[in-house]
């Protein structure tokens, strides 16, 4: 049942944001195939096609589940020092929810779409749209991506924990317990330093389970 009454169509200055679609499987993919994109997690590149398909039919179950998921981002018209067209498929923006029972927002862009502020724009729009859900907003980041941080920072969510490791790592983890091991499907980041967002104090249980995704 959805939880949000928000549009699904966003829209800011320089963007449209409509939720992902079978038909930009292709364009997504070369975004999420780009080495470029994943610098700060090289194993987290899609490698198959069949990847990328699988985060667009995650994208449409959190649609019909929580009334939000992701977004295709484009331009409505040729940004200066962007050389793309208008309509241009320039990367996707997330407030998918967690088994846990936050949001998460997320984005990747093309790089030819960097560091004109675009992330930020987009980032702002859905974060806006998320808090009109029932749910705690979280982000997560890895603190060897400044970059990402910076938007997390720039669109005024909170940082709540920074660390490495899972929860207790230091005690061994109990055969069976599912929250000892990162969320399937998410490559292992959990040995890197990383950054955790939120858009309000989160619960010492739900934040255990934020850091247990990886
Ligand atoms: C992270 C990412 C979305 C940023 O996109 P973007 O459109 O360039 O972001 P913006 O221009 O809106 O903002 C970037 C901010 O980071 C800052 N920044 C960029 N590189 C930086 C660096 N190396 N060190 C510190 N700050 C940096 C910019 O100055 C800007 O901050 P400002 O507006 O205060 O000047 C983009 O690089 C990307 O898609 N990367 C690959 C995927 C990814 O890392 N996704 C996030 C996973 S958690």
């Amino acid at each position: 049942m959805p939880d949000s009454a928000a549009p699904d169509v966003l829209r800011t200055a320089r963007l449209r944001l409509d939720p992902l679609a079978p038909a930009d499987l292709a364009a997504v993919h070369a975004i999420y195939a780009d080495p470029v994109t994943w610098r700060h997690l090289p194993a987290g590149r899609h490698t198959t096609l069949a990847q990328t398909e699988r985060m667009l039919d995650e994208s449409e179950q959190s649609w019909s589940a929580s009334g939000l998921g992701r977004w295709a981002i484009r331009l409505r018209a040729p940004v200066p020092g962007v050389g793309l067209a208008a309509g241009a498929l320039i990367g996707v923006a997330s407030a998918t929810l967690t088994d846990c029972g936050a949001r998460n927002v997320g984005y990747r862009l093309t790089p030819a779409s960097w560091g004109v502020g675009l992330a930020t724009e987009a980032a702002t729009a859905v974060l806006a749209v998320a808090q009109t859900s029932d749910y705690p907003v979280t982000a997560r980041a890895l603190a060897s991506n400044p970059a990402s941080v910076r938007v997390l920072e720039r669109i005024g969510l909170t940082r709540v924990w920074s660390g490495r490791g899972l929860p207790g790592a230091t005690i061994a983890p109990v055969s069976g317990d599912a929250g000892a091991t990162p969320a399937p499907g998410h490559p292992d980041s959990t040995a890197l330093e990383r950054v955790i967002f939120a858009d309000r104090p989160l619960a010492p249980e739900l934040l255990a389970a934020i850091i247990r995704l990886g």
